[in-house]
């Protein structure tokens, strides 16, 4: 028996009526196939996959489509083998803008999901008190999201969309608010609490540095209409970690995807660190 892929995009296009009635062609012919992969002794192992791109050119509406959040006006998009109608318990959203749930205090909303799914308390306290400590938020258990810092509080996103172990988790741009320090620092995190879990992560940016940083595989996305025009492995081990920045082979990754970029990009908008 054949696999289904784990997310497939078959000929997507989206198009927006403006508010002047125009019609904007955002994405054609967008085709992705991401696999779901095993180790050796079978077990489910996730693969982080990067969608880089210049601004406006579709990378939050295909992330939304496999959200379940939009749908495309040509073609098909299948999560499982299965076509998304909707959001789903087997795919997380961590979006650029902190949606945390202001009333509840940083364990509850870690605990939010956990409890919709009908989880017992003494199942999920172990879950929350790992998540605290692997994100840093110890100290913050019972504070409120808007009294912390931008990080802080992408930390406890990112905490509350991992406690349910979705397959999926779709990320938009997740540390493109925070200063460069900050955002360097939850890059590894990022990668330190993904590690240990089996989702397959879709991420999106446009930092070339970033994109390298992170992922197994980038998808380069040219200028609108965008569609996916290019593919690149990334060939580091794992675990990363913030050195593996300063050497020369991951400068070569950069220039490799930088360049890639460029060329898809037309007159796009993308940010260049080095
Ligand atoms: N609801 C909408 N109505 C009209 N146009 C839209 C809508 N959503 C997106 N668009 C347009 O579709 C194009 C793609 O938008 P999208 O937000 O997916 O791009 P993006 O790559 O995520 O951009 P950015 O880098 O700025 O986040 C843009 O030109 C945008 O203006
Ligand atoms: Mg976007």
């Amino acid at each position: 028996m054949t696999r289904p892929h784990k997310i497939e995009l078959k000929k997507v296009g989206r198009t927006f009526t403006g508010s002047q009635g125009d019609k904007i062609e955002a994405l054609r012919d967008v085709n992705l196939e991401i696999e779901d992969r095993f180790s050796n002794d079978g077990k489910d192992v996730g693969e982080f996959h990067v969608l880089l791109g210049p601004s406006g050119c579709g990378k939050s509406t295909v992330l939304r489509m496999i959200a379940g959040l939009d749908s495309p006006s040509a073609g098909e998009v299948l999560v499982n083998g299965r076509k998304v109608t909707g959001p789903g318990a087997d795919r997380g959203m961590v979006f650029q803008k902190y949606t945390s749930f202001e009333w509840l205090t940083v364990e509850q909303n870690i605990e939010y999901g956990l409890k919709l799914k009908g989880a017992l308390e003494g199942e999920s306290r172990p879950i929350v008190a790992h998540l605290l400590e692997a994100t840093g938020l110890e100290k913050f258990a019972k504070a409120y999201p808007r009294t912390l810092s931008g990080g802080m509080q992408q930390r406890v996103a990112i905490a509350r969309t991992l406690a349910v172990r979705p397959q999926v988790v779709l990320m938009d741009e997740p540390f493109g608010a925070l200063d460069a320090q900050t955002r360097h620092e939850m890059q590894t995190l990022l990668l330190k609490v993904w590690e240990e879990s089996a989702s397959t992560i879709v991420f999106v940016t446009h930092d070339v540095a970033e994109a390298v940083y992170l992922a197994d595989r980038i998808y380069v996305m040219s200028a609108r209409p965008g569609t996916i025009i290019d593919e690149m492995p990334v060939p580091f081990a794992r675990p990363r970690d913030p050195a593996l920045k300063t050497t020369g082979e991951f400068r070569d990754q950069e220039m490799e995807a930088l360049t890639r970029l460029r060329r898809a990009a037309g007159g796009g908008q993308v940010r260049v660190t080095i």
